[in-house]
């Protein structure tokens, strides 16, 4: 059977940007270069709030080939769909924070009602050769809702965040109707293979599915459904680009000047507890402790947008590293000298790009993250006859592409000192060593090869295509 070539529609939250002005990131990349290749569009939230909600009208943008279209939501869709289900049940809960995943009936009910607007809305849109490609997980009941409104095309899902064990999904009160709901997309993709093993074992434990060739799931009732991990890119040439840029080397030349030739350690986050910047933090004060000979030889500095403040959450954690940084800031400075400042403002990309490349450390260390950029960014931004070092988070997605950082447990502050210690005096022979076999794979991995692989994965003939649909 030949490859049907049809017209990409990209499902997501938040849309765009399309063009980069340098503020696109990695996934906006991907997706808008596949989406000018085969001519498409692009649906989801307006990031407006209105009376009509999901019902208002929909507005348009052209870019050439491709159509933006996104819808509003009304208060309570937002309430319920976005801060209720999507991010205090389901985000923590994938995170493995069943700690501090609340679920709620109402909310239950918005989220889905919310996905049903959304295929609705979408539904009359779309043609029977459209390759449909949903993202992450606002949008879990959305291809399931697209068949229900009489979608009978290719749909594919990919999650963004971790995929938790089963032990930990089956609290969630609805885990059983939300995987069933996925298993109604034809490709489901994951960051990671533990991602999907987790997947898996789901479907095998709760629902009697079988595992085959650890690509794909059987169901009971005989369907089958690709399950495989495609761990994610960035646009590697495009970024390495922008640490060229004047803007990256003025932000570079400002951060040498304010270390005065110190070391410059580095984090950029969301300001998110999934994060680990906490633990970073303590890490880096357990440095100063153990090893008075880096006091007033190394600064922290953490950028940390704010994000989802309205939740308690978020506010909780700001308060705290606020807290956490006077403190070490309060036992360590000296008149010239200020250990660790946080920022929450955002920089543009190509600012950041020459942030990275005047940081001689830099730290990612989340509790849990389903791949992480932040630790392919600045790998594709450093200089390769001078390189940085990165110290990265066994539990981020992107260690399996990163073996050569220095893995880190970022609930071991000893663990997070003594990398600290090790990267702050790694020779640069050994810096170039470990930065060279990073720097193949992220620019070998990118967005666009992300994007290529699953979308040929989506439009290959499977077994359904024999089959006659039997739901
Ligand atoms: C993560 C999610 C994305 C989300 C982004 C920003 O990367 O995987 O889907 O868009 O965070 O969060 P926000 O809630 O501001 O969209």
């Amino acid at each position: 059977m030949a490859e049907r070539g049809g017209r990409l529609v990209v499902v997501s939250n938040r849309v765009g940007p399309l063009s980069d002005e340098g503020k696109a990131g990695g996934l906006a990349v991907g997706l808008a270069d596949a989406l000018r290749r085969r001519g498409g569009l692009w649906f989801g939230w307006s990031g407006e709030v209105s009376e009509a909600g999901t019902g208002s009208q929909l507005k348009r943008e052209e870019h050439g080939d491709t159509s933006l279209v996104t819808i509003d939501m009304t208060k309570d869709e937002i309430e319920g769909f976005y801060f209720g289900y999507a991010n205090r049940s389901l985000w923590p809960l994938l995170h493995y924070r069943l700690d501090i995943a609340s679920f709620d009936r109402a909310s239950d009910r918005t989220y889905r009602d919310v996905n049903r607007r959304f295929a609705e809305r979408l539904a009359p849109l779309l043609s029977p050769d459209d390759l449909v490609w949903v993202h992450d997980y606002h949008f879990f009941y959305l291809g399931s809702e697209l068949r229900r409104a009489g979608f009978d095309g290719r749909l594919g899902y990919f999650l963004h965040i971790p995929f938790c064990p089963p032990e930990m999904l089956t609290a969630l009160p609805a885990s059983h109707d939300l995987v069933r709901a996925m298993l109604d997309y034809d490709v489901i993709g994951f960051q990671t293979d533990g991602d999907r093993r987790n997947f898996v074992a789901f479907c095998v434990q709760e629902f009697g599915a079988e595992d085959i060739d650890g690509d794909r799931v059987r169901t009971a009732d005989g369907r089958i459904v690709r399950a495989s991990a495609f761990p994610i890119g960035i646009d590697a040439e495009g970024f390495a680009e922008f640490a060229q840029s004047d803007e990256a080397r003025e932000h570079e030349a400002m951060v040498r000047d304010i270390s005065h030739g110190r070391h410059q350690i580095v984090g950029v986050d969301r300001m998110d507890y999934s994060k680990g910047i906490v633990e970073r933090f303590r890490g880096f004060e357990q440095l100063l402790e153990d090893e008075p000979a880096f006091r007033g030889q190394v600064q922290f500095l953490q950028v940390a947008p704010l994000s989802r403040s309205e939740l308690e959450a978020y506010a909780d954690l700001r308060t705290e590293l606020e807290g956490l940084a006077g403190n070490i800031n309060g036992r360590f400075a000296t008149l010239d000298w200020t250990p660790i400042q946080i920022m929450v403002n955002g920089f543009t990309r190509r600012a950041l790009a020459g942030i990275y490349r005047a940081a001689r450390v830099c730290m990612v260390t989340p509790l849990r993250d389903g791949m992480n950029l932040v630790a392919k960014e600045y790998v594709a931004a450093q200089d390769p006859a001078d390189p940085g070092v990165l110290i990265l988070s066994r539990f981020a997605g992107a260690r399996a592409e990163m073996p050569e950082a220095l893995i880190v447990n970022p609930y071991s502050t000893d663990d997070l000192a003594r990398a600290l210690k090790k990267a702050l005096e790694m020779p640069l022979d050994e810096r170039r060593e470990r930065h060279e076999a990073m720097r193949a794979r992220v620019f070998g991995n990118t967005a666009h090869n992300w994007c290529e692989t699953f979308l040929a994965v989506l439009d290959a003939p499977t077994e359904r295509d024999l089959q006659p649909r039997s739901w």
